[in-house]
């Protein structure tokens, strides 16, 4: 395992230059610079008293569903206003630069998307869809009657947004993409994620089993950061950058 060394950079240049089969990983912490609050961060104003992981949860859901419904109204309205940083542009590039490239997100925000990448599988939904919770069922348009969380138009149950809580399970279809995408990589890239939760967190295990470079590129140390080939500290939006321009050399 190698840590930390800025002068890393030229020799993952190099690994990522010999390979064409690149998997990505990314968590909230590629959005926080674009003022994005990470999930572990403290909340700020009206959501001080409340922890995340205490919101983004059915049992939350079921007991205060107005409550839950508002801190994604306020959500919403954050990630509404953020746009892509350098790092998302640096991965929109990358994907162009390798032959099979597959960008695996936690993030429910679509700055992935609107920074150019394609190949993008939403582990954990998206922050500005709309499902039923009873039916299961993606909901795009509900008449306004003043209910929040406003009202299923087909069943009457009640909406939430189509994102995965703790305690909930990934679509199969997309956890056995990841799974795939994981296992088939030479070169693992772990940016911006506590790799504490799973499924997400054994993503990149998956990729070392099956003999892929593994890169965590984070400010922080995470239970990766001792099993990964090499970790880098700093901010993704300075690495990614750095890394993508050594490859367009
Ligand atoms: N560059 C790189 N890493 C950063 C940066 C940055 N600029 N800023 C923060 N980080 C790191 C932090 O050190 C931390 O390890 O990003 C990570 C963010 O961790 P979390 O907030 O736990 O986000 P994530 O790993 O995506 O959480 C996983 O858990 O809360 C649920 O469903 C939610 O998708 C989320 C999942």
């Amino acid at each position: 395992m190698h840590t930390s060394n800025p002068d890393l950079i030229p020799e993952i240049i190099e690994i990522l230059r010999s390979n064409n089969r690149v998997t990505v990983l990314t968590g909230a912490g590629i959005s926080a610079e674009s003022g994005v609050p990470t999930f572990r961060d403290a909340q700020t104003g009206l959501w001080s008293k409340f922890q995340p992981t205490e919101l983004a949860t059915p049992q939350a859901f079921r007991q205060n569903p107005k409550l839950v419904w508002e801190w994604y109204t306020w959500r919403r309205e954050i990630i509404k206003k953020a746009l892509p940083n350098p790092a998302h542009f640096a991965l929109a590039e990358m994907e162009k630069l390798f032959p099979e490239f597959v960008l695996i997100t936690q993030n429910v925000d679509r700055l992935h998307r609107i920074a150019g990448n394609e190949r993008i599988i939403e582990l954990h939904g998206d922050i500005f869809r709309t499902k039923c919770s009873v039916e299961n069922i993606a909901v795009k348009d509900w008449p306004d009657k003043g209910d929040i969380p406003p009202l299923c138009p087909h069943c009457g149950g009640m909406l939430r947004p189509d994102v995965v809580w703790f305690g909930e399970s990934l679509p199969a279809r997309i956890l056995e993409a990841a799974w795939e995408a994981a296992s088939s990589c030479q070169v693992f890239l772990a940016i911006g994620t506590s790799s504490v939760v799973e499924p997400a967190a054994s993503l990149p295990i998956v990729a070392l089993h099956n003999s892929a470079v593994v890169i965590e590129i984070n400010s922080q140390d995470t239970p990766l950061s001792g099993i990964a080939n090499y970790s880098l500290k700093g901010a993704a939006g300075d690495i990614l950058p750095r890394l993508v321009s050594g490859l367009n050399r």
